[in-house]
């Protein structure tokens, strides 16, 4: 079984309230937040404020994805306003250990993510700590972008590496996924899709999630 987590980076914000009823209404299985602070990526998106009231009208789990730097100041009060689970960037964390237990504590899944230039093997210390290790499959920072076709070998490495380390670890892709990829990634390893323009710059994007959700 797979996992769909829209993103709603580029949703419709003047009607966020509708974006999060259609996904609702959809297959999905969680919603996907990016969290950009215009550091650590070129780009700002939003905060506290909006996850909250996101959690007061969604029926999902929040996927929190944060390209912050200094995620560790932050880690309670992303709790506190209802991620169900909380993925750091390895390439922000100088004591990655320290802040995926900080995750922890809170009672949030932890997750790690990796850039697409960073090795899934720099992970094998901690691996049996995690919850999901995100692979970006775009340079993170903004919808719309191509995915990135070296990330099926990526897959396949960290899924070879966890069947020996922790065989329950969810591993996560994110940027440029659509009915295009995502077959080949699940063969590749991947358990949770996250679709951010394929699904809102659809039609029918309650249809799209579905189809994304049944075509492996
Ligand atoms: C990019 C974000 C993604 C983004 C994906 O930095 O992490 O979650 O919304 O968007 P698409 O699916 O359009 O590549
Ligand atoms: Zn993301």
């Amino acid at each position: 079984m797979i996992l769909i987590s829209p993103s709603i980076l580029n949703a419709d914000f003047l009607n966020l309230g509708s974006q999060i009823e259609l996904i609702n209404k959809s297959e999905a299985d969680w919603i996907h937040l990016d969290i950009m602070d215009g550091v650590f990526v070129p780009n700002i998106s939003f905060g506290f404020s909006i996850i909250k009231s996101i959690q007061s009208c969604s029926n999902k789990p929040l996927d929190v994805h944060l390209m912050i730097v200094n995620p560790e100041q932050y880690i309670e009060r992303f709790a506190e306003a209802g991620a169900y689970l909380i993925t750091v960037h390895y390439e922000a964390c100088p004591h990655l250990h320290s802040t995926v237990q900080q995750i922890k504590n809170t009672g949030a899944k932890a997750g790690v993510a990796l850039n697409p230039h960073t090795d899934v093997g720099l992970l094998k210390p901690i691996l049996k700590d995690l919850d999901m290790v995100l692979i970006m499959t775009v340079n993170p920072g903004f919808g719309g972008q191509n995915f990135i076709e070296s990330s099926y070998e990526k897959v396949k490495d960290l899924r070879t590496l966890s069947k020996e380390l922790n065989p329950e670890l969810l591993i996560q892709v994110d940027g440029g996924i659509s009915t295009d990829n995502i077959k080949q990634l699940h063969d590749a390893g991947v358990d949770v899709f996250v679709a951010g323009t394929f699904v809102f710059k659809s039609e029918n994007p309650i249809n799209t999630i579905n189809v994304l959700k049944n075509t492996v």
